[in-house]
């Protein structure tokens, strides 16, 4: 049985970092594991969820709300353990935790290429927007020393 709970740092961060490794890869810099992890648990807003089975952690989820939008990151499923649902859960509980806090909208990135995980999404309700999406790399806050990762949001 998969369990769905926030993630606790005492526990999970060796398995959340060897998952995203299995799921996503490493190209940049700014993407590498444990420093977007220690990022994200030092905002302290109880948005990054993980998916647990027996103890081992199977599926991962971040949300972020800005006070404007909402937005999804690091949804990731090991592969032995797709196309049983737990993507939807997943994305479900981090649903319920951005209406909790008042958001309106969800946004999220995908590599155009990722088009097996776009069909995942519009069956969950989304929908491709006609946008461009722009970003810029602050260098001042990334180690010149850190593992590069594939992701690219
Ligand atoms: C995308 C991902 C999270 C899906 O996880 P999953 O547990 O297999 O998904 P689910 O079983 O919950 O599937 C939910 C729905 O999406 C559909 N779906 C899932 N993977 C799909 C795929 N590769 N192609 C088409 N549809 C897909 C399912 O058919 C299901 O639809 P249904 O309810 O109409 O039957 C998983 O494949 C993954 O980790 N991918 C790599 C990481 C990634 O790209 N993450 C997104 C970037 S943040």
């Amino acid at each position: 049985m998969v369990a769905i709970r926030g993630y606790d740092d005492s526990t999970d961060r060796g398995q959340v970092i060897e998952l995203w490794r299995t799921v996503f890869g490493y190209e940049a810099a700014h993407n590498e594991p444990s420093l977007a992890i220690s990022k994200k648990t030092a905002t302290n807003d109880g948005m990054f969820f993980v998916a647990s089975k027996e103890g081992r952690i199977v599926g991962t989820v971040m949300a972020g709300y800005d006070g404007h939008r909402g937005w999804l990151y690091a949804v990731a499923v090991h592969p032995d353990q797709r196309c049983s649902g737990l993507g939807r859960k997943l994305v479900r509980c981090a649903e319920e935790a951005l209406t909790e806090v008042g958001c309106m909208k969800i946004n999220l990135q995908l590599l155009v290429t990722n088009e097996a995980t776009s069909a995942f999404y519009k069956s969950l309700g989304y929908s491709v927007e006609p946008r461009v999406s722009m970003g810029k790399i602050l260098h001042a806050n990334v180690p010149v020393n850190s593992v590069a990762v594939k992701r690219e949001d």
